[in-house]
């Protein structure tokens, strides 16, 4: 190898020409303050706007600058896994090109991990993080979608970051599956660790352009979670697993209780002849009764616990849990469909996912703090 490089700047870029130029000659001017030996790898998907001809004409003349173009499986994950591929050194960072990401900050991640951190992540949700200038609606899509990666990984503030630096053992040989634009999960979900740190960061949201959330985003997002969950499920063994297969088993007690609820609201409303809103609140109160039970003594396994008190207050803080819950959902609801103006049966998925990832994270934090 001709060159021996301390750390590798990975850019995915998509039609950056308006910032692609100030990137590079910010990054390695961190470099030079920095004393870092770095080279920045730009890995474009097939730009048609001119950011291929500018890097490549500063690649001719840096050492350091490599530009991979690719030209098949467009997609921003992809195109960060191929990076990792292609880099000469064995500490690895991922970085917007808009300057959503300050480069400042680089000297940081490459510290943690030289001192012993095999991840480190920049954090928007951490002490010292933010977000600047979004929209409500994104920020309710964004803290929705981190609510539900945080189910899968509890420990990681900001698991769907796209500002992370690796080791290299942790994603070279691991069985990544990118797809979408939240490889830090798959990388978190797959690859091998043991210890990571948290770095905040302020995210500002690029000068112009939209984001690029769809339907299709939140569908590729779940999958992806889904199939983290289904790797863990057959790949490793003992309490990662089980923390792990717990959300599905919290997911499938939640349907049950849809099923109970139906069913109660059709027997009291057709059979027994009460009004139908009376019918519906007893029914969504048993369904309740019904997910306590079965999360007891499947999902979080207290059975055997028969001091009556422990089991009331576990009831209680459930209830409290799943209260709060119906209020976030139709919050956000109200939120997405009447202030954002979002199409209201995808504003209530949304409400409906994070009232999800809400009831979960606080039912394992408070009802099953010990399980
Ligand atoms: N190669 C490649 N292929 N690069 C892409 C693609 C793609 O299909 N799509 C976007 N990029 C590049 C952009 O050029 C930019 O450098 C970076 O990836 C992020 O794209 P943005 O479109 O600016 O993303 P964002 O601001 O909506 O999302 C940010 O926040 C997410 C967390 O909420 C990014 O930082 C994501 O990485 C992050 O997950
Ligand atoms: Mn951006």
């Amino acid at each position: 190898m001709a060159e021996s490089y301390d750390l590798s700047v990975i850019v995915p870029t998509f039609n950056e020409e308006k910032n692609i130029a100030a990137m590079i000659g910010a990054i390695d001017a961190v470099f030079r303050e920095s004393g870092i030996r770095g080279e920045i790898l730009v890995v474009d998907d097939d730009s048609n706007d001119h950011t291929i001809g500018i890097v490549r004409e500063i690649a001719g003349k840096a050492d350091n600058v490599r530009l991979i173009v690719r030209s098949e499986d467009h997609g921003l994950s992809q195109s960060v896994v191929e990076g990792f591929g292609a880099a000469r050194s064995d500490i690895l960072l991922v970085i917007d090109a808009d300057f959503s990401h300050p480069p400042k900050l680089i000297p940081r991640f490459y510290e943690a991990i030289r001192g012993g951190a095999d991840i480190a992540v920049g954090s928007r949700y951490t002490k010292g993080g933010a977000i600047e200038e979004w929209p409500v609606a994104r920020r309710v899509m964004s803290l929705g979608a981190t609510a539900f990666g945080r189910i899968l990984f509890p420990e990681v503030s900001d698991p769907v970051s796209g500002f992370f630096a690796v080791r290299r053992e942790v994603v070279s040989g691991a069985p990544l599956e990118p797809r979408g634009y939240k490889i830090l999960m798959e990388v978190l979900g797959r690859g091998r660790w043991d210890s990571f740190t948290e770095i905040p960061f302020v995210f500002r949201d690029r000068e112009e352009g939209e984001s690029k959330l769809q339907a299709g985003t939140v569908i590729d997002y779940l999958r992806q979670c889904a199939g983290i969950v289904r790797f863990s499920i057959t790949r490793r063994a003992g309490p990662v697993s089980d923390e792990l297969t717990r959300p599905l088993r919290f997911g499938l007690v939640g349907l049950s209780g849809i099923l109970v609820n139906m069913g109660i609201l059709y027997a009291l409303t057709e059979v027994f002849g009460l009004y139908y809103l009376v019918s519906a609140a007893i029914a969504i109160e048993l369904s309740i009764v019904n997910n306590f039970v079965w999360n007891d003594v499947w999902t979080f396994k207290s059975a055997g616990d028969l001091k009556f008190e422990r089991n009331l207050h576990r009831f209680g803080s459930f209830q409290a849990v799943s209260t709060a819950g119906l209020v976030v959902n139709m919050g956000i609801l109200y939120l997405l469909a009447d202030v954002a103006g979002v199409y209201y049966l995808a504003a209530n998925l949304a409400g409906i996912l994070i009232a999800f990832a809400w009831n979960y994270t606080a039912n394992r934090r408070y009802t099953w703090r010990g399980a």
